[in-house]
């Protein structure tokens, strides 16, 4: 209880004075800090929408969600070598398909770093209709995009929380393979801040905020 005053409070003026501003944008670091074992989750849901992004956009996932027609690779996200393109499903180009190279699971840690990683289900990249890009946008373009069922596959916020709890291709940012950094913010305080988010009704951050 004593928490909730202030933090409704900074939400308030949060819209309409910068000084409020820096108090809101360090309320948002919280979250993406809470990896941090003995930290709260913070009751806002707008500043749980911030771990859902700091997820979204990881390496890991941001990798698969491009701006583009081609996936991209490692920490940095390069452009994917060989010219690697998404194709018609996501599956890649006629002739250079993911699956060329990308198996139905990682390859075992002894054969090093710098291999195809791979999933039960497929790797791929979402299909052109509908492209989730997660690159470079801000917290309310990507809030917005997320619960827009024409833009994400047709799911409702059931479909959306079973694929980011349970979906091999979500769940693999957590075990990468050799060599490469998971998703930075547990699964388990992921799929907590996604479903606060929803619980809440989805609110997305106000346009101003989202410039800075
Ligand atoms: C190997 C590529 C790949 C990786 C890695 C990946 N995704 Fe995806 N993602 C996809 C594909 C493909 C779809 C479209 C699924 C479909 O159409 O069934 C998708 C769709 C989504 C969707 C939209 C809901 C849906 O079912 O279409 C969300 C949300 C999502 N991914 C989150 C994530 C998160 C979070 C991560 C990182 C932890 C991640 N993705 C990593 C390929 C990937
Ligand atoms: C010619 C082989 C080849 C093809 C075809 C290929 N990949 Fe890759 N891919 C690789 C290799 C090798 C790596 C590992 C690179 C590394 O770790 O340095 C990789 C890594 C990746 C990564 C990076 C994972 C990360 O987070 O660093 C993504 C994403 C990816 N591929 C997506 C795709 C998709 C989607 C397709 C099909 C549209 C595809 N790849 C087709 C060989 C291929």
């Amino acid at each position: 209880m004593t928490m909730r005053a202030p933090r409704g409070a900074a939400r308030g003026c949060w819209l309409f004075t910068s000084a409020c501003l820096i108090v809101a944008c360090s309320h948002t670091q919280g979250p993406a800090a809470a990896a941090a074992p003995t930290t709260t989750a913070a009751s806002d849901p707008v500043v749980a929408f911030e771990t859902v992004r700091a997820v979204l956009q990881s390496p890991r996932c941001v990798n698969c969600h491009p701006t583009g027609d081609q996936p991209t690779q490692g920490d940095d996200s390069h452009l994917h070598q060989q010219f690697v393109q998404r194709g018609p499903e996501g599956r890649g180009a006629t002739g250079l398909a993911c699956a060329t190279c990308h198996g139905k699971a990682n390859p075992p840690d002894s054969y090093g770093e710098h291999m195809p990683p791979g999933v039960s289900t497929d790797w791929r990249l979402p299909p052109p209709e509908h492209k989730m890009v997660f690159a470079g946008l801000s917290s309310r373009a990507l809030c917005l995009q997320i619960k827009d069922r024409k833009q994400n596959g047709g799911k409702d916020m059931a479909g959306l929380l079973h694929h980011i709890a349970d979906d091999p291709l979500t769940r693999w940012g957590w075990s990468p393979g050799y060599g490469r950094k998971p998703v930075p913010v547990p699964h388990d305080e992921f799929v907590r801040a996604f479903k606060q988010w929803a619980d809440a009704g989805a609110p997305c951050p106000p346009a101003r905020v989202a410039q800075h």
